[in-house]
């Protein structure tokens, strides 16, 4: 089922505010209401005082109108009554300075009393909820890490930190050695004389920092587990997620997704921002279980509660068009943030589908539209998924190890990989993100940018996928370190060197903009050139041929990009970052052609399949009206008439085809 919904906080009206809620949520083709989030104070006024009738009723008047609840456990912010009693409750950031309450996301996971004053209120709803039939599933928390929380630097996470380094290293040697502590005297005898990386004159040992920051990770998805477990105990029929931040980089979500029957995010597009940053995180998102919810869309101007400015409005249709481009993705739910701007908090300046005054405008018709659309296609979609021969590892430990050390001035591991995934959605095919431990044979091009860190397993896994017949490119710093963040004592790309048969000469960083040339002597480039910079590779091809070379510099003739047989697969090693459009073009002389072709920029294709089906989604993101060329005649879903060869899509314009 296709479910479709929004955000409501019912403690945060009157039941005169509320009486035309119900109905207008009803007209506009709602099914599902996100609800409870932050309401731990009034579930527990005070300890071990629980007050659920106020809940049951607008749970039961939505189950009345036809509309099912998802509940989350409310743990993102303790009442106040916790913080007074417990001060020590409160997180504390880098520099020492506590969290302070009025807000959220304040409260350390690694002090008793918060762990177990959560885990009863998460206890008492789902005895009490667990088998209330309107209830279809929860939501842990809110945003675990949100506003930059999952790294909390008080004594307990201190302590906390050390028996995590005991389970993991088991004696001080063992970590020494792991660390290289013999580097500026941070050797360890006791545990008790390891610090947490707080703020030091110069910058801490990658490796620490490494093993902290996958520490504050796993923290995170200890207490999410924790709860997890409460609710498959005592709620065993709904289902349960988590509502991730897509790209947020603090959490490993490959780990959180486990104990999930499938993940969420929350979707917030900038208007200005690149459209297939959504797809990219939708996509994310969907690869751990194939399928998610988006447990949050924008659906106005979206006002940030720390700075106090109202946000930019979305265009007409954008709205519509940001639903259907989930959908498009994979998503089998869809909430919008939130049913009505509140009028006290915050985030008054955060806008709902209904303004302050609860008036339905434009917003508003635009979600009732979209409703329709969805009522109508929903059941057809029951059971497709998006399928894709094309992944992209992004691996957390790469993305941490470069955030401490990321090599090139502003290189960013997440942009690059996003780089990557852009390149890939041109050529009109999906894109898995994966982890590495990822069971590549289902692939046929896998994308591992930037694999700074590799383990044996991962250097066996990408062999066994390429000698089976699979495409590999990998890029710049690949190869570099060990699961320790140490670097490796061999060249570069260190156990990747065979499988790729190059090595790394020299490496030269740039700062100041500087550039070389590089042009292509071989494959579907051939004789192009281009300009490269920021972070440069010269390559010593060993069984590798050279497929482009340096033109000027100190690497002329030197080999930038190889690629190397091996069975009946490839690898290219990608030693510099092409420019865009060249990054493009080398990828879509890599990947399977697709019957759509030339898809104009700012046009995404995707399609879902079943046995029963194929549903091709066409959205357009450019802002301008866009042509494209299908195969032949295609039975347009919306208006049931044949569309094509060629169609023509207006700005926000959304198409569903089945063929
Ligand atoms: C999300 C958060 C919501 C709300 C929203 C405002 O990140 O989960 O509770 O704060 O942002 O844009």
């Amino acid at each position: 089922m296709l479910h479709y919904g929004a955000c409501y906080y019912p403690e945060q009206w009157t039941a005169e505010q509320a009486k035309d809620h119900i109905p207008l949520m009803r007209k506009a083709g709602v099914t599902v209401v996100r609800m409870g989030e932050f309401a731990w104070s009034r579930f527990e006024p005070e300890l071990g005082r629980y007050h659920f009738d106020w809940m049951d009723r607008v749970i039961q008047d939505m189950q009345k109108a036809g509309i099912a609840t998802v509940l989350c456990t409310p743990t993102a912010v303790p009442p106040q009554w916790a913080v007074v009693k417990y001060p020590q409750i409160l997180g504390m950031d880098r520099d020492g300075r506590r969290r302070h309450p009025g807000s959220r996301h304040h409260a350390c996971k690694n002090t008793a009393e918060f762990q177990t004053l959560a885990e009863k209120i998460t206890r008492e709803l789902a005895k009490h909820y667990g088998a209330m039939d309107s209830v279809i599933g929860w939501q842990t928390d809110n945003e675990l890490g949100g506003s930059n929380t999952t790294r909390c630097y008080c004594d307990n996470c201190e302590k906390a930190f050390r028996d995590w380094l005991i389970a993991k290293y088991g004696s001080t040697d063992a970590l020494n050695e792991a660390w290289g502590s013999a580097f500026w005297g941070f050797e360890a005898r006791q545990w008790n004389e390891i610090p947490l990386p707080r703020v030091m004159p110069t910058g801490n040992n990658p490796s620490h920092w490494l093993d902290y920051v996958r520490f504050a990770s796993d923290t995170q998805i200890k207490f999410h587990k924790m709860q997890t477990d409460v609710l498959r105990l005592l709620a065993p029929k709904q289902f349960v997620t988590h509502n991730s931040m897509g790209r947020f980089d603090e959490i490993d979500y490959y780990k959180l997704a486990k104990h999930t029957d499938f993940l969420s995010w929350d979707n917030y597009p900038d208007a200005h921002g690149d459209p297939m940053m959504s797809s990219y995180e939708h996509e994310m998102t969907r690869s751990h279980k194939g399928s998610f919810w988006v447990m949050e869309q924008k659906s106005g101007p979206g006002g940030s509660a720390k700075d106090g400015l109202w946000g930019e409005p979305p265009d007409a249709g954008a709205i519509r068009r940001w639903a259907w481009q989930a959908v498009a993705n994979g998503a089998d739910g869809l909430c919008f943030f939130r049913w009505r701007a509140a009028l006290a908090g915050a985030e008054q300046y955060c806008h709902g589908i209904l303004d302050h005054d609860g008036t339905p405008r434009k917003r508003y018709s635009e979600v009732a539209l979209t409703g329709k659309e969805f009522a109508k296609i929903g059941p057809q979609l029951e059971r497709t998924r998006v399928e894709t021969k094309i992944a992209l590892i992004r691996s957390f430990d790469c993305l941490w190890s470069i955030e401490r050390q990321p090599g090139a001035p502003g290189f960013r591991y997440d942009d690059h990989c996003f780089e990557l995934y852009r390149a890939v959605k041109r050529t009109g095919h999906p894109c898995d993100i994966v982890n590495v431990d990822t069971d590549l044979n289902r692939y046929k091009v896998v994308l591992a940018p930037c694999l700074t860190i590799v383990d044996d397993a991962t250097a066996q896994s990408l062999t066994a996928f390429v000698k089976g017949g699979g495409t590999l490119v990998l890029t710049p710093q690949s190869g570099a370190r060990n699961v320790h963040n140490r670097m490796f004592d061999t060249p570069r790309p260190g156990p990747l060197a065979e499988l790729a048969g190059v090595t790394v000469e020299e490496i030269r960083a740039y700062h100041h903009g500087q550039t070389h040339e590089i042009s292509f002597a071989r494959g579907s480039l051939i004789a192009e050139v281009c300009a490269v910079g920021g972070w440069v590779e010269a390559l010593n091809c060993g069984a590798a041929e050279s497929v482009a070379e340096y033109r000027d510099g100190p690497s002329a003739a030197k080999t930038a990009i190889a690629r190397n047989a091996v069975g009946s697969g490839q690898v290219y090693y990608l030693g510099v970052y092409l420019p865009r459009e060249i990054l493009e073009r080398f990828l879509s002389g890599l990947v399977p052609v697709l019957p759509i072709k030339d898809i104009p920029e700012g046009v995404e294709v995707v399609r879902r399949k079943s046995a029963a089906g194929r549903f091709i989604f066409i959205l357009n993101h450019s802002g301008e009206r866009q042509t494209i060329t299908l195969p032949g005649q295609i039975l347009d879903l919306l208006t049931e008439e044949k569309v094509g060869p060629k169609i023509t899509l207006s700005a926000n314009g959304v198409l569903i085809l089945k063929g």
